[in-house]
């Protein structure tokens, strides 16, 4: 699928944030015994917007104990309404990225958030299940043009993160490192 050339993740704040009346007022808090700290992640919305083709899946990133504070968003132009943004899509601090995946058969969609740092040495990775519970929002206008489906997901919750740092041996220091494919 070639939903990748219809992201923007680089929007800036300015652009369409579409106030939808579909937070969930519920907070998950996932965590992991294994978790080096957390990403709290606040606003997340996954959803259409009345009147509109476009869709947008987008969340504030904090980690206290890194002082990082990052947003992050990608906008579909297209239909259908649950935006998915592929591993890794930047957020407004390149060096925070995210993923919002749906691979089936596995049922469901995944939030996936990365912080690379220390000369690209030490990564801060998490991921959670965030469901497949998509729903219809019926816009009390009774114009079926303002309906939209969104992910009904909490708006507040925390990612666990394991933390790993990468030692590289002196002779490989100065190696230039394989670009990423595209
Ligand atoms: C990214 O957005 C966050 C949250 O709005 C803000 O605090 C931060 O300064 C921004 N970072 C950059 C590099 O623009
Ligand atoms: C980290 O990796 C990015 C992407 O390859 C690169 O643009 C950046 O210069 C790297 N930063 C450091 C400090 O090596």
């Amino acid at each position: 699928m070639q939903l990748k050339s219809y992201l923007l993740p680089f929007l800036t704040l300015a652009s369409t944030l579409t106030a939808t009346p579909i937070a969930s007022p519920e907070k998950a808090t996932l965590q992991s015994r294994s978790a080096d700290g957390c990403f709290e992640i606040t606003q997340f919305r996954n959803s259409g917007s009345p009147h509109s083709i476009s869709a947008t899946v987008a969340f504030e990133l904090v980690d206290r104990s890194k002082n990082l504070a990052a947003s992050c968003r990608a906008i579909l132009s297209i239909l259908p309404t649950i935006v998915t943004a592929e591993f890794p899509t930047y957020c407004n601090d390149s060096s925070v990225a995210f993923g919002f995946q749906y691979k089936p058969p596995f049922p469901g969609y995944w939030l996936s958030i990365a912080h690379i740092y220390n000369n690209n040495n030490t990564v801060d990775a998490g991921s959670v299940w965030a469901g497949r519970d998509v729903r219809r929002y019926d816009n009390p206008s009774g114009n079926p043009n303002g309906d939209f489906d969104y992910l009904n997901y909490p708006a507040e919750f925390s990612v666990a993160y394991n933390r790993h740092v990468q030692e590289l041996p002196i002779s490989t220091l100065a190696a230039v490192a394989p670009k990423p494919t595209a």
